[in-house]
Order: C-alpha cells, then sequence, then structure tokens
C-alpha cells in the first residue's frame, strides 16, 4: 500500500529509493512534503451518521447525563469531516439553549481543508435524518449545485486542527466525550495502546470514549469500563485517588 501510494512521488523527485525520500520528508527541507506524504497514505473515508447507534447513545444516554453543563467533544479522527458535523446537529437539536463545542482533529491537512468548508456532495448525505437536513443543511444552487453546505451556525462551533495521535495532545484540555473511529484499526497493539493512553489525558473522569464498532481493544490494558459493545467511560475514581490513599 505504502509503496502503491509513494513511487509517483518518488518519480517526481527522481529518487531511486525509499530510504532517500525518508530521509527527505525527515529533513527541515522536507517539512511540506511530509504533508503530501501524510495525506497520500492516510485513508479518509467516512460519511454522515456512520455506526448511527453511536448517535442515538449520545443523544439518548450522554447528553441527558450531563444536565445542563456544557458539553465539550473531541472528535479525534476526523478525516473530512461528516463525523463532527453529525456529532453537532446531534447537540444542536438535542441541548437547545445549552452550551457545546465540538474539537475535530486528524492528521491529514488535505482531509481538514475539506472538513473545513462544511460543504459536500449531496449524493454523500443518504444518512441524515430527514429533519436534520431540514433544519441544517442548505442545498446549494447555481455552481453549487448538487452540493450541501452545513449551516455556519453549527460549523462555527466546531474547531479543527492538525494532531497527530501519537502523541499526546496539548494543551490538555478535559473533553466530556471523545469519538476515535475507524483509526486504532490501522495500529497495531503497542500503537494502539500508546494513541488511546494519549487520548485518555484529555477526558475528563467519567467521561465517555467511543470506537468504531469494528475496533477491538482486546489484550490491551486501559483503565476504562466497558459500557456497550464499542462504548467505554472513563472511571470517576482514577488513578490519583488511589495514590491519595496509599500515601496517608
Ligand atoms: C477511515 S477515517 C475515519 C473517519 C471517521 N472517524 C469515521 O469513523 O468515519 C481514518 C482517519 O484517521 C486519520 N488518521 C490516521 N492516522 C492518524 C494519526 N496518527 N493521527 C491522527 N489521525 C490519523 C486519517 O487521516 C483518516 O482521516
Amino acid at each position: 500500500m505504502v509503496t502503491g501510494r509513494l513511487w509517483r512521488r518518488l518519480k517526481l523527485f527522481g529518487y531511486k529509493d525509499y530510504e532517500t525520500y525518508f530521509n527527505y520528508i525527515s529533513s527541515p527541507a522536507g517539512i511540506q512534503e511530509c504533508g503530501v506524504m501524510l495525506d497520500l497514505l492516510t485513508t479518509n473515508e467516512t460519511y454522515f451518521f456512520r455506526e448511527p447507534a453511536h448517535f442515538h447513545f449520545l443523544r439518548d444516554e450522554i447528553i441527558p447525563q450531563q444536565g445542563h453543563h456544557k458539553i465539550r467533544v473531541w472528535c479525534a479522527a476526523a478525516a473530512t469531516g461528516e463525523e463532527p458535523q453529525s456529532i453537532a446537529m446531534v447537540l444542536a437539536d438535542t441541548l437547545g439553549k445549552c452550551d457545546w463545542d465540538i474539537l475535530a482533529t486528524d492528521i491529514s491537512g488535505k482531509a481538514l481543508e475539506r472538513a473545513r468548508t462544511g460543504v459536500y456532495r449531496a449524493e454523500r448525505i443518504d444518512q441524515i435524518p430527514a429533519d436534520y437536513l431540514k433544519k441544517y443543511c442548505r442545498r446549494g444552487i447555481d455552481e453549487y449545485e448538487g452540493m450541501l453546505a452545513v449551516a455556519p451556525s453549527l460549523r462555527s462551533r466546531i474547531t479543527f486542527e492538525q494532531h497527530n495521535l501519537l502523541h499526546p495532545r496539548e494543551p490538555v484540555e478535559q473533553f466530556d466525550v471523545i469519538f476515535l473511529r475507524n483509526v486504532l484499526v490501522y495500529f497495531d497493539n503497542a500503537t494502539k495502546q500508546h494513541v488511546i493512553e494519549n487520548v485518555l489525558q484529555s477526558l475528563r473522569p467519567g467521561g465517555w470514549l467511543i470506537l468504531g464498532h469494528c475496533e477491538s481493544v482486546q489484550g490491551l490494558n486501559l483503565n476504562i469500563n466497558l459500557v456497550k459493545p464499542s462504548i467505554y467511560r472513563k472511571p470517576l475514581v482514577g488513578v490519583s485517588a488511589f495514590k491519595r490513599a496509599a500515601s496517608h
């Protein structure tokens, strides 16, 4: 897969092997090419309301338990933005006047560029519930015929940011919910452990971690409780409380 996606770049630069290309993208001069490589290597497949059970869980379980407090969601592999825009529709519809915001991150700059526009081809909207379509989406006319735009009132609550999940996000903020869906499948167990530990630093005690249905955390050593398949909760009593008890 890697060679299939990158050989054209080698040809363009006139490099004979991948090691030379790797050395180039690792050097300060190759920083821009490194971004191009990441865009080529990542698979940004996504769609609105993918795995709808998670959006029902957000609406029916998480939001009611949050009370009137502001809700903060981190969508940690947001690709071209359909996932954070779907989350935004649920929050806007369910929360009324309560405050909320979403951080949407991805490693691919190109995917994020598309996500920021909030404009999608109309054939990609099948899964959006009809009332959300009516309330939160605008159909394009003239040169935008066949396109759909998510309402600016939702888009303005989403911050898009480039972030590599192999590193903890800084500054460490505390989110109530983290969506980490359909990205762990690309990692081996050691990397999955590392990535989940990184994102858990940004999840408040009692917060929810939502993974893709096909993703397994079997064999990992994580401080999270299974709520239902693919949905986890960070314990309210964390390691720090045990440390306090031990030091008494
Ligand atoms: C298949 S898409 C999943 C999109 C969305 N979460 C969903 O479930 O529809 C996987 C995304 O993970 C991103 N990704 C892959 N490795 C990453 C990393 N190390 N850090 C951040 N994002 C990464 C890719 O750029 C891609 O957009």
